[in-house]
């Protein structure tokens, strides 16, 4: 297959899905790599572009509660409240699925990830099909997930038939996962939408810590969002002080003066939604630097910052 076109056009979307075909589409997260989450076929269509494990379960996207309702069996109370406040957002609810959703997308698992994103072009996109689409981030397996269209592009461009281009990504990390026990919900992935947010809500929520081997979330490998280059994690003083030389890229939370040409700050004046909309792209900016190595400092653990956080040290897994 020859490059990807990339362009706005919805209905070319539309008829490339119909197909059982493989779409990139924005939300506020970060870019999915879609696909009809009814046609098993075009599913395995996702794994191989990903190179993704098939034991890792897909969310699935969808643009009204009623087209939830046809493909799930039972709504926690908890779970409508959510749903009714946060979507679209970045907000992805696990919940018992029917049949008709095959077990590619769910991993052989009995419930199924589903979310509303809320991004214009995919929430029309969205309301002209009459099934969801399964779509996990747009990038290779265990790498930096995308924020733009050239992201998506760079890395998948021969494997996707069109990339539906929306611009940057406003939120710029993945959709916070909740699952349910016994109707309560329990946060099985930080993300986009921040703990107060969702405990404002519905009141105290419990944190599932992660790990490869935890069977209600498969896919929080503790490794994950990993640049190629070492990525080392810690107080940026002293990790200069252990990587003397210029060789080395830097990010940090705030503006910083460290002399080094590879230099990036998150946010200009600490902003944590700015921070995180920043995250993947600068991640990759260094990346693609002739630099060595990669530093970078935790931001503050609150808000959005905890997702940040984990997002960070999971790049950190590897060094
Ligand atoms: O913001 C997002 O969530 C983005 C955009 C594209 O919507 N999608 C995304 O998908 O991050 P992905 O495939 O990269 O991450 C899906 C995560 C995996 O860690 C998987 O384990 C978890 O969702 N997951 C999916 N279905 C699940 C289920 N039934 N039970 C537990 N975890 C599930
Ligand atoms: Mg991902």
């Amino acid at each position: 297959m020859s490059k990807t076109e990339t362009g706005k056009d919805i209905q070319k979307a539309v008829n490339t899905l119909k197909k059982g075909g493989l779409v990139a589409i924005p939300t506020e997260t970060v870019y999915g790599l879609a696909a009809n989450a009814f046609d098993p076929e075009a599913v395995t269509g996702i794994f191989e572009a990903k190179q993704r494990p098939s034991f890792d379960p897909l969310i699935v996207h969808t643009d009204t509660l009623e087209k939830v309702k046809s493909f799930t069996t039972h709504i926690p109370e908890k779970a409508r409240i959510l749903a009714e406040k946060f979507w679209p957002g970045p907000l992805t609810l696990v919940l018992e699925k029917q049949n008709i959703i095959p077990d590619i997308v769910s991993s052989g698992l009995t419930t199924v990830g589903v979310r509303m994103p809320n991004h214009p072009l995919t929430r029309e996109l969205l309301s002209l099909i009459d099934f969801p689409v399964a779509a996990p981030s747009a990038n290779p397996f265990g790498y930096i997930s995308p924020t733009t269209a050239e992201h998506v592009a760079a890395q998948l461009s021969d494997k996707v038939d069109y990339i539906l281009d929306g611009g940057e990504c406003k939120v710029g990390i993945e959709s916070t996962i909740i699952g349910f026990e016994n109707d309560e919900p329990v946060i099985l992935r930080l993300g986009g939408l921040s703990i107060d947010e969702i405990e404002n809500v519905v009141g105290k929520v419990d944190v599932m810590p992660h790990s490869s081997s935890n069977p209600k979330a498969p896919g929080m490998l503790k490794s994950h969002y990993a640049p190629k280059k070492k990525f080392y994690l810690g107080n940026i003083n002293e990790l200069l002080k252990e990587h003397p030389g210029k060789e080395v890229g830097v990010l940090t939370f705030k503006p910083m003066n460290t002399g080094h040409p590879y230099y990036f700050a998150l946010s200009e004046n600490g902003d944590m939604h700015e921070a995180a909309a920043n995250l993947f792209s600068l991640m990759r900016k260094l990346d693609n630097s002739p630099i060595e190595a990669i530093i970078a400092e935790r931001v503050p653990d609150t808000g959005l910052g905890k997702a940040i956080n984990d997002r960070l040290s999971r790049a950190s897994a590897q060094s």
